[in-house]
């Protein structure tokens, strides 16, 4: 049972990081958001969102590319129709992912917060336990790790047997391990500190894996994996893209059930009730979302 004392403990903030210019999709993202594009029949930043609200946490700020916001507010004005309480902010030019930390200092305040890319796609039988389990993290950081077969395009931990992290190293051009670490993290109020005391890298960014390293130097790392069975796809490029479009294409019409419907989310989460769904219902307009939704309503007690 959780106890008060527990609940207090968990991590109720979250960002998603959706900056970047998409330059590697262009012409698509030269008007419209990479986040914005759709996976199969969702805008892709439905799927960063659905795991945030899918590790219960409620409070979030989405940091999108300079002039963007009002896009987004379209698409997702406040979150109070999903339960959700979502702030915006700008960043003004890509500065690497633990600038995410520096931007959102004031919305983290005193507590612990997990970040979330806006290009990375989960999907997996017992994620939400997993999930459940990470935001009670009590201190230090906590990463995701997958395997892949393509470890060199993204960061890339070396564990032991006994699930300590040896290593952890960006895109690393000599093989360590084929366990990438995803675009998932989970960390203690220490984290803007440490991101601020980051010094960019050749790239001219802040890298994340410094920011891991530090961590990790203290013994404050950990890790959780997605099982076998468990997907993680990162939308980096339009082959990404489309691979991704067709794994939620494929699970969602075999299943009849959608990946990523945020009200189904937020219902099954009681943080709304069927009223709420209604007026989505309302917003997004005579759709396959909107009908799946209709279908929620009538199904659910
Ligand atoms: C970034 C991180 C990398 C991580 C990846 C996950 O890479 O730097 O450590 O594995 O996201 O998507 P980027 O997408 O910027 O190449």
């Amino acid at each position: 049972m959780i106890s008060s004392k527990d609940t207090e403990k968990m991590i109720k903030k979250g960002i998603i990081l959706a900056g970047g210019a998409g330059t590697r999709m262009s012409p698509l993202t030269k008007a419209v958001n990479k986040q914005l594009l759709p996976i199969y029949d969702k805008p892709l930043i439905f799927y960063p969102l659905s795991i945030l609200m899918l590790s219960k946490i409620k409070n979030i700020l989405i940091i999108v590319n300079k002039g963007q916001i009002n896009h987004y507010k379209k698409l997702i004005p406040n979150g109070k129709n999903l339960g959700l309480n979502i702030t915006y902010k700008e960043q003004d030019k890509p500065r690497g992912l633990p600038d995410a930390f520096i931007l959102g200092e004031k919305f983290i305040g005193k507590d612990d917060v997990a970040m979330i890319l806006g290009d990375n796609f989960f999907y997996g039988q017992g994620l939400s336990e997993n999930l459940k389990k990470c935001i009670k993290l009590k201190s230090g950081a906590k990463i995701f790790l997958h395997k892949v077969t393509n470890p060199q395009s993204f960061g890339v931990a070396k564990v032991d047997k006994r699930n300590k992290i040896l290593k952890i190293v960006e895109k690393p051009k000599k093989y360590i391990s084929n366990l990438a670490v995803t675009g998932l993290y989970f960390f203690d109020n220490n984290v803007v500190k440490y991101a601020k005391s980051l010094k960019p890298s050749k790239r001219n960014e802040l890298e994340i894996i410094d920011l891991l390293n530090i961590y990790k130097k203290k013994n404050k790392l950990s890790a959780e994996y997605i099982g076998r069975g468990g997907a993680w796809l990162d939308t980096g490029t339009l082959e990404d893209y489309y691979k991704t479009s067709t794994f939620v294409y494929a699970v969602q019409n075999r299943q009849g059930l959608k990946i990523a419907c945020l009200e189904e989310i937020a219902l099954l989460n009681k943080w709304i009730n069927k009223n709420y769904v209604k007026k989505q219902i309302k917003f997004y307009g005579n759709c396959s979302y909107s009908n799946y939704l209709k279908r929620i309503i009538k199904s659910s007690v």
